[in-house]
């Protein structure tokens, strides 16, 4: 296990997958019955983007650094960038929130959120920076046995993001096998997953795993801040959407445009959003 998120902590994909979390979850809570969130590749709640590691690769300086001071953002984009703001006060962009920070800010009273996170120091960290929080449970342990742990929930609605590093090849494979656990487990199951736009013949079959994963409804969401053959590292990442709280397509054409064209890079952004199942 080599990945560290400190590294990368708010680069572009990190940005277009908060953005779209953060509203998941905004959209899940228009009801008051209650909800559990799910975090199986969780991080730690805060990066420093003045540290180390993050100073090594200033990949958030061309994700939340470019919008950061910007006042024309789309409705979901001000939305996350005033959330990740209010942790810098001083109007300078240092504590980064990651995805369990994001979630445990908006829960509410009736809402719980289960982490888990095989990285002892970062469990570990989790575990101690939770430890008020009773509704906040913290596991160390593989992040896809989460649907077997743990589905169904007993309040019946559950938000899961699944968010592994990708260091092995099999994760595509794996995540679609979790989501076909998951929808076995738990039909209504909202599971966000974010991957990478690396290996095209990879990608492929996880499309088709997915389309033919039994899950109701799945939306595929895809940004590209450069160009598919540059060099540089990740070009660009998706969301796949399973079951996703409806309506949000004209909000997310309007974050995916803005996205596309104020994080584009080396000579161009493109963004896609397709259904793979269940189209309306
Ligand atoms: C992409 S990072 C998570 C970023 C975080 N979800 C966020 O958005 O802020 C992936 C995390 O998964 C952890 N990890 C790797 N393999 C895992 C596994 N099998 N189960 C749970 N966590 C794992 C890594 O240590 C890393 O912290």
């Amino acid at each position: 296990m080599n990945y560290r998120h400190s590294y990368h902590a708010g680069n572009h994909a990190d940005v277009f997958k908060h953005a779209l979390l953060r509203q998941l979850l905004v959209l899940m809570q228009r009801k008051d019955t209650p909800l559990c969130c799910l975090d199986s590749h969780a991080g730690t709640a805060f990066y420093d983007l003045q540290g180390e590691a993050a100073g090594k690769t200033g990949e958030y300086v061309e994700g939340i650094g470019r919008l950061w001071t910007r006042d024309d953002l789309p409705l979901w984009l001000a939305d996350y960038r005033d959330a990740v703001a209010r942790h810098n006060p001083d109007g300078q962009l240092r504590w980064y929130p990651g995805s369990p920070q994001i979630m445990a800010e908006l829960l509410r009273e009736q809402d719980r959120m289960i982490l888990s996170e095989l990285h002892p120091e970062d469990a570990d960290t989790l575990r101690q920076y939770f430890a008020p929080q009773p509704d906040i449970a913290v596991h160390q342990r593989d992040g896809y046995e989460l649907p077997k742990a743990f589905l169904p929930v007993a309040e019946k609605r559950a938000l899961w993001l699944l968010d592994p590093p990708f260091e092995k090849t099999d994760d595509l494979q794996r995540c679609v096998a979790a989501v076909q656990q998951a929808i076995s487990r738990m039909r209504q199951t909202v599971i966000a997953i974010w991957y990478p736009i690396k290996d095209q013949r990879l990608l492929k079959d996880f499309y088709q795993g997915i389309a033919d994963s039994g899950a109701p409804k799945a939306l595929r969401v895809e940004l590209n801040v450069r160009p598919a053959d540059n060099q540089l590292g990740l070009n660009g990442s998706g969301m796949m959407l399973i079951n996703p709280p409806w309506p949000i397509w004209e909000e997310l054409e309007q974050v995916l445009l803005w996205l596309s064209q104020e994080l584009a890079q080396s000579g161009g952004g493109s963004w896609r959003m397709d259904w793979l199942a269940g189209a309306p």
